[in-house]
């Protein structure tokens, strides 16, 4: 099985949707009993009060996945957007959301970490739980910073690594770092503190950067109820394997969030002004 983020999310596409809904993302729980589309759209309007997007607003939605997010900045906010992904499947998925919503976003198939669109065209870089997948987050951080406007905005949200994992845990723990591999692909966490640091070298100014691993912990059971309520066909798009191994990788991140390892952080940063 590849573990390249592009074929790993054509593959998993139509399961994802089953397990996490529309928005591929993880919830923020007011509440653990929130159902889980109420909180994955509770995480995406974390972003939406970071990032102040207005009518006109030119924004680049990197790691688009579904389009979700991208159609609704367009139809609700009246921004003009343009998300990117290097997923075939998920152009196709994106571009077809849109046009059965009438709604003008685009999407293209780029990649993040050199994504040749033009200096200063956007007046907000959206990346919402895409950068952990990009293993060169300087390329990224560098890229974002360098299409965005002066005074334009990064808002980004993710997965992070919040302590060093010393090289006899890997070893130690390989089989379960193997699952969440098998389950999502070639994962890469950082520290809120490296993107913090990326993006000041960048000269970009870091207005907020919080760690919310408490309020997305209950994201795994909500998945995994949604693994039972749709086993069936679940069992025909992974196999058997493929059920188990997010199943258990659902209950390794949650261990890893328990311990401190792994949570989820949200950050913002601004440009200078010219
Ligand atoms: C966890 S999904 C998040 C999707 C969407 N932002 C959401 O929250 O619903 C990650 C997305 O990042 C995309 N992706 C992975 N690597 C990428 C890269 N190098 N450049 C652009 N997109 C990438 C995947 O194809 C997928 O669409």
């Amino acid at each position: 099985m590849s573990t390249q983020p592009a074929a790993h999310y054509d593959r998993v596409h139509e399961a994802w949707t089953l397990i996490m809904g529309e928005e591929f993302h993880y919830g923020y729980f007011a509440d653990p009993a929130t159902p889980l589309d109420e909180a994955t759209a509770a995480l995406t309007s974390e972003m939406l009060e970071l990032a102040g997007i207005g009518e006109g607003d030119r924004v680049l939605d990197i790691g688009c996945g579904t389009g979700r997010q991208s159609c609704d900045l367009a139809e609700q906010l009246g921004a003009r957007v343009l998300g990117i992904t290097t997923s075939a499947s998920g152009v196709a998925a994106a571009s077809a959301l849109a046009r059965s919503r009438g709604v003008e976003a685009r999407f293209e198939q780029r990649d993040g970490t050199a994504n040749g669109l033009p200096d200063g065209a956007f007046d907000v870089v959206w990346a919402l739980e895409s950068s952990h997948l990009m293993r060169d987050r300087a390329g990224l951080l560098s890229e974002s910073a360098r299409v965005l406007a002066p005074e334009g905005r990064l808002v980004l949200c993710d997965i992070i690594r919040k302590r060093e994992i010393p090289f006899l845990e890997v070893r130690d723990r390989r089989d379960d770092f193997a699952v969440l591999r098998a389950a999502f692909g070639d994962a890469h966490m950082e520290p809120l503190s490296v993107y913090a640091s990326l993006l000041e070298e960048l000269g970009m100014t870091v207005v907020e950067a919080t760690d919310i691993s408490v309020p997305t912990l209950p994201t795994f059971a909500a998945w995994r109820a949604n693994v039972t309520a749709h086993s069936a066909t679940l069992l025909g798009l992974l196999g058997e394997q493929g059920v188990a191994d997010f199943v258990r990788s659902t209950h390794v991140l949650e261990e890893f969030w328990s311990d401190g390892t792994l949570g989820y952080g949200i950050l913002a940063a601004v440009k200078s002004p010219l």
